[in-house]
């Protein structure tokens, strides 16, 4: 078929330059090397990696899409408005997408759909979690199209939320509630 083998594994650290390169390659904010090294190292952050593994083998465990993410208390968050609270289950908390992103020549196989399915799988395991969120900015089409045809809700524009080589643009806040919020 046109989408080959594609396997999902955690990020390591041997994954740092490739995963530096694909960021600078496809997003426009420039993000920082302690970003990096927080993913690589599974410091505050969770992640996924799609590898091809029907590549030749030194080639067949680089990244080729991936995505990062973080735990937000839910009061401390910007949507604490939107989440529906039960404290005999412990404090919740949220996870919130840092960046998505699939390798140009790995598009439209489903990886990116696959991925933000591993994030609501782990989140859903977690009695206190009560959604997954995100920002995008929001001209972004393939990425709005994604999150609501993976049924996440749309719940706010945020006015020049992103800052751009000194241009400002909206962002929609999109949330994927779970464990009955
Ligand atoms: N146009 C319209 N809809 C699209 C497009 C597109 N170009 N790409 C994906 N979709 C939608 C479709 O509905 C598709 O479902 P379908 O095939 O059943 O119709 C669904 O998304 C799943 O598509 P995938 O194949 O899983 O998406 P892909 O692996 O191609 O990755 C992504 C999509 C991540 C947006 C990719 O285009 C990319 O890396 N873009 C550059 C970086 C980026 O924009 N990242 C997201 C920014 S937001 C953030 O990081 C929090």
């Amino acid at each position: 078929s046109l989408c080959p083998s594609i396997h999902y594994r955690p990020i390591k650290p041997n994954d740092l330059d490739r995963l530096e390169q694909i960021h600078r390659d496809i997003f426009p904010i420039k993000y920082e090397s302690e970003f990096f090294q927080s993913v690589v190292n599974g410091v505050d952050i969770i992640s996924w990696a799609a590898v091809d593994r029907s590549r030749p083998d030194d080639h067949s465990d680089e990244l080729i899409g991936f995505v990062t993410a973080k735990f937000v208390l839910a009061k401390d968050s910007e949507i604490d408005d939107l989440v529906h609270y039960d404290s005999s289950k412990g404090e919740e908390t949220l996870i919130y997408i840092l960046t998505l992103g699939v390798v140009e020549t790995y598009r439209n196989c489903g990886i990116a759909r696959s991925l933000i399915s591993e994030v609501i799988k782990y989140a859903s395991g977690l009695s206190v979690c009560r959604g997954v969120y995100l920002h995008v900015i929001a001209h972004n089409n393939a990425a709005i199209c994604l999150y609501k045809r993976l049924m996440f809700r749309c719940v706010r524009r945020l006015h020049g939320f992103y800052l751009i080589k000194r241009q400002h643009f909206d962002a929609f806040l999109f949330v994927y509630f779970i464990n009955g919020s």
